[in-house]
């Protein structure tokens, strides 16, 4: 079994949750490719088995990278393939207080008729640039664990 993680990040929280992810993932036993969105020149459902995608909120949204590589995941070879979302997100923000990039991504991601594992991880950071709160590494840990478990599963 072999998964993809891609996330966005501008000023690094993002990056380590997705670093996070993909080790425990590993631990598990499970083979990932770690990608930072802005180095996925080609994406071919045919390569992977699932796919974990993240992003910073920015204005209750996805990044504008993420929303750009979306468009790279073909239904046709990604339908009915496993996927989980996160995201991070600044509390702090009063606007878009609900609003959440994992979410919206899940959405288009289940549009795609591609099959949601978990419910989403937010992970939050202190102030616009972080850093991660305190603890949300290792919610992320146990959230990969929960996951990879789920993938075992799914793979009977
Ligand atoms: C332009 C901008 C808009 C943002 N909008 C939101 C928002 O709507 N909701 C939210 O919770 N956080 C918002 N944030 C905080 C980001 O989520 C935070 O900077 C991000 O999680 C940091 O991740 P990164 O270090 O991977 O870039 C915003 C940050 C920026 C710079």
């Amino acid at each position: 079994m072999k998964g993809i993680v891609v996330y966005d990040t501008s000023y690094g929280n993002t990056k380590k949750i997705a670093e996070t992810i993909a080790e425990t993932l590993k631990e598990s036993g499970i083979e990932i490719d770690l990608f930072d969105v802005k180095d996925v020149k080609k994406l071919s459902g045919k390569d992977y088995n699932f796919l974990v995608l993240g992003s910073p909120t920015k204005f209750g949204t996805m990044s504008f990278a993420i929303r750009f590589f979306l468009g790279k995941v073909k239904s046709e070879e990604w339908m009915n393939k496993p996927f989980a979302a996160f995201d991070t997100e600044n509390p702090e923000n009063l606007e878009n207080k609900e609003a959440s990039a994992a979410e919206k991504i899940s959405e288009k991601l289940r549009d795609k008729k591609m099959n949601q594992l978990l419910p989403v991880l937010k992970a939050l950071v202190l102030g616009q640039k972080g850093p991660l709160k305190e603890g949300e590494i290792e919610r992320t840990k146990d959230y990969a664990r929960e996951l990879a478990i789920k993938l075992k599963e799914k793979k009977g």
